[in-house]
């Protein structure tokens, strides 16, 4: 069985607000998006697609995947304009996979732990995402901030990466999804729930495992790092 992470790097960072992109941020003296390629690497993943923005490939290549003696990155491309345009440039290379882990290159912290608990789940149910539940309690409001519901907490869960799937089913997913232009699916998972009516389930993933999204989150990923050294 072929196991292929695709790691996504091709995101503007525009909630970050600084002028290198936020995977290539320097965090503790390593960029940000080293760290979840040396956990694949050192993992039992097959290959590594590495999806950037488009002109990004060479300096990667260069001062990320060569300079961190990544060896399992097969490919280099660019990704899209919307996450799922990446996703979906991601999926093409990878076709001779029987399953794939997709994953943001802003998540630093994933480990070979979570990484092969990921692949485990997905050979059993072809169809899976790491998730926490909530620690906060959610409100839905309407359009005008007024409270309508809170949905039990035990029951809501914020989603990770890796998604993982079959290959054959994500990628029919995409293909339907991209035909279609449907911007309002906004992860993986989704894709699959919707279009194939396959259940999703859930991978306990871990408090640790952050989307590097606006620059406090910089301060909190150095912390960690810190804590771990
Ligand atoms: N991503 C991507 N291609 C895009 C958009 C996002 O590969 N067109 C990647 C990002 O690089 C990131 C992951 O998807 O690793 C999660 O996206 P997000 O946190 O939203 O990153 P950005 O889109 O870069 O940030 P923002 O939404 O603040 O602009
Ligand atoms: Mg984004």
């Amino acid at each position: 069985m072929k196991y292929t992470a695709i790691v996504l790097a091709a995101g503007k960072g525009s909630r970050m607000n600084s002028t290198v992109s936020k995977q290539y941020m320097m965090l503790e003296g390593k960029p940000v998006l080293a760290y979840s390629l040396e956990a694949f690497e050192n993992s039992r993943i097959d290959e590594i697609i590495l999806v950037t923005g488009r002109g990004e490939e060479e300096y990667v290549k260069r001062d990320i995947v060569d300079a961190y003696g990544i060896r399992k990155v097969t490919h280099i491309i660019a990704g899209g304009k919307e996450r799922y345009h990446s996703v979906y440039e991601g999926l093409k290379a990878a076709s001779g996979s029987d399953y794939v882990l997709i994953h943001d290159g802003a998540r630093p912290f994933v480990t070979e732990g979570l990484i092969h608990r990921t692949m485990e789940a997905v050979t059993k149910k072809q169809a899976c995402v790491v998730g926490m539940p909530v620690k906060d309690t959610i409100k839905i409001a309407d359009e005008n901030g007024i409270v309508c519901s809170t949905p039990d907490r035990s029951r809501v869960w914020m989603v990770q990466t890796p998604q993982a799937f079959a290959y054959e089913l994500v990628y029919h997913a995409y293909t339907e999804m991209v035909a279609r232009q449907d911007c309002s699916i906004t992860d993986d998972a989704m894709a699959v729930e919707q279009i194939c009516k396959t259940p999703v389930v859930l991978v306990e993933g871990s408090y640790r495992n952050i989307k590097i999204t606006t620059p406090e989150d910089m301060l909190i990923a150095a912390a960690f790092v810190r804590s771990e050294k």
